[in-house]
């Protein structure tokens, strides 16, 4: 079965830096509300959206300079949680705060850790540099998923399916006919295809400017618990390194509730990086091909949650090995939490705050 728990001790992100602003914001994230705004100093802040009084949403309230305001009777709330005034008293009770979130803001994204606070380790962040690298050039967005992470997770896992799900775009024939060689570790999947001497996709032509005959390079990285760096090069084929055109696709999933998913892909490539056209190109690109991969996991949740808390029997194939290996990682670091004495214990304060 696809879990739809995934694990709080976790780096995810919540939003792309352009997204928070001095304007309040609200987005759920593993089943809490979330309201995201920056200090006057531009720093991100992170706290539940909802008011320890009534639960009003407190992205329905007002910033006064960095601090919040309730906007139904009033309790503000420093950048941490605390709330500072109660309008009808005097005394503010030390039980009157919410739960704030640690957050780093790293290539463009604003990274949230939704599990135990002390144990947000920024060099825990997956591996991004990328997005970090003046040299390339980034375009990306966020598509919004009524399905389970997992279902994500697994469909970037197995990339046969480029050659049925993408064949105006990004698939060829060979994809899903050559071999897929599958590595793996504790945390991480590596499913790996080398693909020579294949046609080139009409997606490549336009982007790459690469025609007829290519090597084709693939790797699909999985870092748990739902980051995923898709590793893509082609050359015409049999050419030299200096013909190789190369870019990274990040694919950052964040569960939204138990069946929808906050779905952040990042192309980061290194070829005609000063090209606007091929900026425009991978907007109205990754948009178009990520949309048809958020679509079947879409359409496959229709079907698997209608058969809940069965479900109808599922037929592995030799391309399931990278998929499967991540599911039972996902399911063994929620597991893991479930039974770790201290997140019992921080799960019980987050529903106090
Ligand atoms: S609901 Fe926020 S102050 Fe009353
Ligand atoms: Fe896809």
């Amino acid at each position: 079965m696809y879990p739809v728990e995934f694990p709080r001790n976790a780096w995810y992100v919540a939003a792309m830096s352009q997204e928070v602003s001095r304007e309040l914001m609200s987005r759920w994230i593993m089943d809490d509300p979330i309201c995201l705004y920056r200090r006057l100093d531009g720093a991100p802040v992170a706290m539940v959206d909802r008011c320890i009084h009534r639960q009003m949403p407190l992205s329905k309230g007002r910033l006064r300079e960095d601090k919040l305001e309730c906007g139904y009777h009033g309790i503000t709330y420093d950048t941490d949680g605390r709330a500072v005034r109660i309008p009808s008293q005097d005394f503010v009770p030390p039980a009157c705060r919410v739960r704030s979130y640690p957050l780093v803001e790293s290539g463009g994204l604003v990274w949230i850790w939704m599990g135990e606070p002390e144990m947000a380790d920024p060099s825990a962040l997956p591996d991004h540099h990328w997005l970090n690298d003046a040299s390339r050039k980034t375009i990306g967005g966020l598509l919004p998923m009524k399905a389970r992470a997992q279902l994500l997770n697994e469909n970037l896992l197995d990339l046969s399916h480029l050659t049925f799900l993408h064949p105006d775009s990004i698939g060829s024939e060979a994809i899903a006919e050559l071999p897929v060689t599958t590595e793996f570790g504790d945390t991480w999947v590596r499913a790996t295809r080398e693909m020579n001497d294949v046609d080139c996709p009409p997606f490549f032509t336009k982007v790459m400017g690469v025609s007829g005959r290519i090597d084709r390079g693939q790797v699909a990285a999985f870092t748990a618990p739902s980051f995923h760096v898709t590793h893509v090069s082609a050359k015409p084929a049999g050419g030299g390194h200096e013909e190789l055109c190369e870019h990274v696709v990040l694919h950052c999933i964040t569960p939204e509730r138990r069946t929808s998913t906050h779905y952040f892909w990042l192309v980061s490539r290194a070829y005609n990086v000063d090209d606007a056209e091929v900026d425009a190109l991978w907007t109205h690109g990754g948009r178009n091909v990520f949309g048809q991969d958020v679509d079947a996991c879409e359409a496959i949740e229709g079907v698997i949650s209608a058969y809940e808390p069965s479900y109808p029997v599922e037929l592995n194939m030799k391309v399931d090995g990278g998929p499967l290996r991540a599911r039972r990682i996902v399911e063994r670091l929620v597991a893991a939490e479930r039974t770790a004495p201290d997140q019992a214990s921080a799960e019980t304060s987050t529903s106090q705050a």
